[in-house]
C-alpha cells in the first residue's frame, strides 16, 4: 500500500476534471483501511469510481480510493439470497453477476456508474426502483472511534437521492460492505413508461429480468452521455418536489409539464423539463455546458474546470427559480 503524493484526479472523476490531491491512498481491505487511518488524522476523501463528485478545487488532504471487493452469499431460502457485497465493487459488474444468477431486484438499476459502497450514499435509482428497496444493511468503519458499525435499512434513513450517509452522519463512516437480499423468483417492474415501449421495440412480450435489463441500458445509452466520451456525472440536479398549489400554478401556464404525484400529495417536477424551457438544452460554454439529450446533465467536452461547470449550475438555478419559482437542489457533491 503506498501513499503517493501530489497526484492528479482527472482518472478518478467520470467529470474528467483536472486538479491535484495532496495525497492519495488506495485500499484493497479492512487492515489497509484501518492502517491508513491510523497513520492520517488530516482531512480525508473517500472516492469510489468518482461518478458523482464535482471537484472544483485542489484536495487539500488525503483521498482513499476504495478497492475492498467481494461477493458471498451470506443467507439463503426458498425465495431469496442475502449478499454481502465490498463497497469496492463496480456497481454494473454486481449487477451483471446477478443477472447471470438469475438474482432479481437490480435488472432495473443497470448500467449506473460507480461502486456498491456508494449506492446507498445517495440511494441510487432509475426506472421505477431504488437500492432502498433491497438493502438490508450497511457496513460501515466509524471513522471516529475506528469501529464497524451495522446500519439496518430503517437506520440509513433513505430517501430520494439521499441517507443518514450524505446528511446527519456525512463524513463519519467509511462504507465497507452493503448486504441486498435479491428474490430467485423475478418481480418484474416495468410500470415506468420508457421501458415497456422499449422492451415492445424489441420484441419481447414476456421479459425475463435481463430483458428488463437490456432494455434499461438502451434507453440510457440513448440520452445518458458516456463518461469515457464526455466527462458529466448523470443528473447534476435532483428532481425538485413542489407542493399541489405550486404544481398548479405552473400547469395553468405549461399544460404539458411532466409531474408526478408523491405518496404525501406532493408532486415531483422533471428538473430536466425546467431547465430545457429554460433555453439551456444543448448550450455550449466552450468546453462545458448542457448535455443536448438530457437538459438535467451538466457536460465537460474537454479540459472544463469545476469551478467553471459550478457557475454554470449557479445560473441554471437561478433562471430556473426566476421562471418557475422553484429551486433546484444540486445531486452531485461539490468538493
Ligand atoms: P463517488 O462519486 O466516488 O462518491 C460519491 C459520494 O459518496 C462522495 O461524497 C464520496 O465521498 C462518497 N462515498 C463513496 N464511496 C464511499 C464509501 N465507501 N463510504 C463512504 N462514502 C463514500 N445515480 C443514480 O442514482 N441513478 C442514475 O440513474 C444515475 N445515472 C448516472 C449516469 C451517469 C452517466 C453518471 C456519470 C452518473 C449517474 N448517477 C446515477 C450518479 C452516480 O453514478 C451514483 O451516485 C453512484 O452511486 C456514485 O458512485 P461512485 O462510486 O462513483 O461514488
Ligand atoms: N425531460 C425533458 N427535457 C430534458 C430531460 C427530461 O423534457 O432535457 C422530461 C422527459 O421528457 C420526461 C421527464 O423529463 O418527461 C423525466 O425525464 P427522464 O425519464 O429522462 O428522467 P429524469 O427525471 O431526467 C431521473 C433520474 C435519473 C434516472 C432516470 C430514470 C433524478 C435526478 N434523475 O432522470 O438518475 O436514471 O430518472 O429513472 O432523479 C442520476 O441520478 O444521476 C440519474 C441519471
Amino acid at each position: 500500500m503506498e501513499i503517493k503524493q501530489n497526484i492528479s484526479l482527472k482518472p478518478y472523476n467520470t467529470f474528467g476534471v483536472e486538479v491535484n490531491a495532496k495525497s492519495f491512498v488506495e485500499v484493497n481491505n479492512a487492515e489497509e483501511l484501518k492502517e491508513v487511518l491510523k497513520e492520517n488524522d488530516k482531512q480525508i476523501l473517500i472516492l469510489g469510481g468518482g461518478s458523482n463528485v464535482l471537484f472544483t478545487r485542489d484536495f487539500n488532504g488525503l483521498v482513499i480510493k476504495n478497492n475492498l471487493t467481494g461477493i458471498s452469499i451470506i443467507k439463503e431460502d426458498d425465495t431469496s439470497v442475502w449478499l454481502k457485497v465490498g463497497a469496492g465493487e463496480i456497481w454494473h459488474q454486481f449487477v451483471l453477476f446477478c443477472l447471470e444468477k438469475n438474482y432479481a431486484g437490480l435488472e432495473n438499476l443497470s448500467l449506473i456508474p460507480g461502486n456498491v459502497g456508494a449506492s446507498p450514499m445517495q440511494n441510487i435509482g432509475a426506472y421505477g426502483v431504488e437500492v432502498k428497496d433491497v438493502i438490508t444493511e450497511v457496513e460501515a468503519f466509524d471513522l471516529n472511534t475506528f469501529s464497524i458499525q451495522k446500519f439496518s435499512n430503517s437506520a440509513c434513513e433513505f430517501g430520494y437521492r439521499t441517507s443518514v450517509f450524505k446528511t446527519s452522519e456525512k463524513g463519519n463512516y467509511f462504507i465497507t460492505a452493503v448486504t441486498y437480499k435479491l428474490k430467485k423468483q423475478a418481480e418484474i417492474n416495468t410500470s415506468y413508461g420508457a421501458i415497456e415501449n422499449e422492451l415492445l421495440r424489441m420484441n419481447v412480450s414476456s421479459p425475463s429480468i435481463k430483458d428488463v435489463s437490456d432494455a434499461v441500458i438502451n434507453i440510457r445509452s440513448s440520452k445518458l452521455p458516456d463518461p469515457k466520451k464526455i466527462g458529466n456525472s448523470g443528473s447534476f440536479f435532483k428532481n425538485p418536489i413542489v407542493s399541489l398549489l405550486q404544481k398548479n400554478k405552473i400547469l395553468k401556464d405549461y399544460p404539458n409539464a411532466p409531474n408526478y404525484p408523491q405518496r404525501d400529495g406532493s408532486f415531483k417536477m422533471a428538473a430536466g423539463w425546467l431547465i430545457e424551457q429554460c433555453g439551456w438544452k444543448g448550450k455550449c460554454l466552450g468546453d462545458y455546458g448542457v448535455h443536448d439529450k438530457q437538459a438535467l446533465v451538466l457536460v465537460n467536452y474537454g479540459s472544463a474546470k469545476g469551478s467553471d461547470i459550478f457557475e454554470l449550475s449557479e445560473e441554471i438555478i437561478k433562471s430556473v427559480i426566476d421562471t418557475f419559482g422553484i429551486e433546484l437542489e444540486r445531486e452531485v457533491n461539490i468538493l
